[in-house]
């Protein structure tokens, strides 16, 4: 039996990560590290919860004594690592979360990887990243891994320092890294303060749409599916010390994406043409906010044979009945602390 450690798996990738190797390998036992903040949601993984390959442990990337208690117990020999504090706008907010998480909990993690796998090449420490990193590209281009990095908000610096890290560790311990740095994913379980997920709930809800700026902003959209898939290659098939870069060819300006939202979804609820779109509001921007992303995927289609499975509108169409047919998760979210959230975010834009 192979112990794997994921962390983050309560959050959105993490969850469609546990449940694929939960699933497709029953000779590895997954142990899911999250600490459950407002993005982790047990709900997300109500459906592997009594497999006997899989265990979950509530705790902090940040508690090395935990960690490598996790080590000793299971002899871990590969980390997936996702937690991270993700959201760009409460990176404008609060940065100081994000340092913690996202480079020392990182390191944390590290150091305890090194610790206890010197010497060994049979393991494996697998860094979930994003495309953030390199910055923000003009009408022209696409991200490859040779990009020079250029993150632009808290968290983009902060993911993109714990990048340097994870690789400072293979060239200065020979810790087996690997890498991968993905565009903007979307699916089912992804948390409503992410743009999709977010639209989706406020139509339903028949609220305002915000739409920072003037919507022009480009972003490159994957399905989390997709993502879990390029995720399993890279653990698995992908070289010791490598970056891949994962996306979906798949480029939308948020107005457009907004637009098509609205669109599918009035005809799903039964509600007039134009009904969604009346309600779009253009908000205040975006601090700092990077104006496109476009993956170039080629080297993992080249060297790993990994494609995306689905076209855009499909996924969307899917992941629309996904979010009205688990109204209950939603509300459930949506209820809570998410509240005070959502009205301290968009009172003043
Ligand atoms: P998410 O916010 O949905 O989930 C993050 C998970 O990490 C949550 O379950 C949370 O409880 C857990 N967590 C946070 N801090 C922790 C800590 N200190 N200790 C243990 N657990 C902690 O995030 P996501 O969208 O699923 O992103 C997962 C990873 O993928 C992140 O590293 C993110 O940077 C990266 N990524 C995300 C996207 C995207 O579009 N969402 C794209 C590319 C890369
Ligand atoms: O590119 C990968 C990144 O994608 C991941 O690393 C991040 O974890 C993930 O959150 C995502 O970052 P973005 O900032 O691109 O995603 P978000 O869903 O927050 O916003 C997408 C676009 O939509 C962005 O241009 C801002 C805009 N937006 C967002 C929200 C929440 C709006 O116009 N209105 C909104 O209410």
């Amino acid at each position: 039996m192979k112990h794997i450690l994921v962390t983050g798996g309560a959050g959105f990738i993490g969850s469609h990560v546990v449940r694929r190797l939960v699933n497709n390998y029953k000779d590895y036992h997954i142990i899911n590290l999250d600490k459950l903040t407002y993005a982790g949601n047990l709900e997300n993984l109500r459906d592997v919860e009594g497999e006997s390959n899989y265990t979950f442990v509530r705790g902090d990337i940040l508690d090395s004594d935990l960690i490598e208690k996790l080590f000793q117990e299971y002899d871990i020999s590969g980390v997936i690592h996702l937690a991270a504090e993700s959201h760009v706008d409460r990176s404008i907010s609060n940065p100081m979360e994000f340092i913690q998480t996202n480079l020392v909990g990182t390191v944390t993690l590290l150091n305890v990887a090194k610790k206890f796998w010197e010497g060994r090449n049979d393991v494996c420490f697998y860094h979930i990243s994003t495309d953030e990193v390199y910055g923000s590209l003009g009408k022209e281009g696409m991200f490859t891994e040779t990009t020079a990095y250029d993150p632009r908000s808290p968290y983009s610096s902060s993911k993109a320092g714990s990048d340097h890290l994870v690789r400072a560790y293979f060239h200065t311990y020979n810790l087996p890294i690997k890498i991968s740095n993905c565009s903007n994913n979307y699916g089912s379980y992804q948390f409503p303060e992410k743009l999709i997920p977010l639209m989706i709930n406020n139509i339903i809800e028949k609220k305002d749409l915000p739409v920072y700026g003037k919507g022009d902003n480009i972003r490159d959209w994957l399905w989390v599916e997709d993502h879990a898939a390029a995720i399993d290659l890279v653990f698995h098939k992908g070289e010791v010390g490598e970056t891949y870069n994962i996306g979906g060819h798949n480029e939308w300006k948020n107005l457009d994406l907004v637009h098509l939202l609205c669109d599918i979804m009035d005809r799903k609820l039964n509600r007039p043409a134009g009904d969604a779109r009346s309600r779009i509001k253009f908000v205040q921007d975006r601090a700092g906010h990077d104006m496109r992303y476009a993956i170039d995927a080629s080297k993992i289609e080249r060297d790993l044979g990994w494609t995306p499975s689905l076209q855009f509108e499909q996924g969307l169409d899917m992941t629309i009945d996904w979010y009205l047919t688990n109204s209950d998760w939603l509300n459930n979210i949506t209820s809570g602390a998410y509240k005070s959230y959502y009205e301290s975010q968009y009172k003043n834009r």
